[in-house]
């Protein structure tokens, strides 16, 4: 059994920073399991198909390019927004759940563990995670955050309209039937509001430590023993 760190939480909370850096931490994997949602989105975009389809929007999480998993065309709003229709469709997170679960199974790279980062990886994909965050902050703070991101990609946009993008991809992640958006019982909650990122990872660090290092300490010495 690998490691699983899973780290859920609302847009731009600084989760895909935090999961990143955790897996650097400890050498281990990292999936972004919104970048599933988000291919799957441009894929039916591309195609001119109605991401609210069933139909479309299974078609295009069963042609999604991975190789497109850094493209700066997934992090639009417009891809961000089908992102949120196609992943309320059962159909589509059906299609996308043994790439997800295997992953996890087998990390790549010989990995003994794993970080997943999105909205149901404690909920839904890994119940039994070793470790399982769920990230939060102001949604001011977060909108401000996705535009210096977006900035950053030559992406220039107004922090209003981006506000109200987030809360209403929030309010329908977490109103969903299907894996919506939500702590799992036995998630730490790390807000990020007042934290920089080097200080939230120390909390999300402080968090999951207790729970990863005595079965990473336990896996490396069967390894030694081999
Ligand atoms: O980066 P940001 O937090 O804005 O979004 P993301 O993690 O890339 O996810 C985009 C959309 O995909 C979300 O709004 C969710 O609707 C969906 N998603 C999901 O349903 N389940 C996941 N495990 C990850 C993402």
């Amino acid at each position: 059994m690998s490691i699983v760190i899973a780290v859920d939480g609302t847009a731009a909370s600084g989760k895909g920073t935090l999961a990143k850096k955790l897996a650097a931490h400890y050498g281990f994997a990292h999936l972004d399991s919104g970048a599933l949602y988000r291919l799957t989105a441009l894929a039916v975009l591309e195609a001119k198909g109605d991401p609210s389809a069933e139909a479309d929007a299974v078609r295009g999480a069963r042609t999604i390019d991975l190789s497109r998993a850094g493209d700066p065309a997934i992090r639009t709003d417009v891809v961000g927004q089908a992102a949120s229709q196609v992943a309320a469709i059962p159909a589509v997170r059906a299609a996308l759940l043994d790439f997800q679960k295997s992953f996890l199974a087998h990390p790549p790279g010989g990995s003994l563990g794993a970080v997943m980062d999105g909205r149901d990886i404690g909920t839904v994909i890994a119940p039994d995670a070793t470790a399982k965050l769920y990230v939060d902050a102001r949604p001011d703070l977060r909108a401000h955050r996705r535009w210096l991101e977006l900035k950053s990609m030559g992406i220039a946009r107004d922090e209003a309209g981006l506000l109200a993008e987030l809360m209403a991809r929030d309010a329908a992640d977490k109103a969903r039937p299907v894996s919506p958006l939500k702590q799992a019982p036995d998630a730490a909650l790390l807000d990020t509001s007042d934290l920089g990122i080097e200080p939230a990872f120390a909390e999300a660090l402080r968090l999951v430590e207790p729970k990863v290092r005595p079965q990473l300490e336990g896996m490396l010495k069967d390894r030694h023993r081999g």
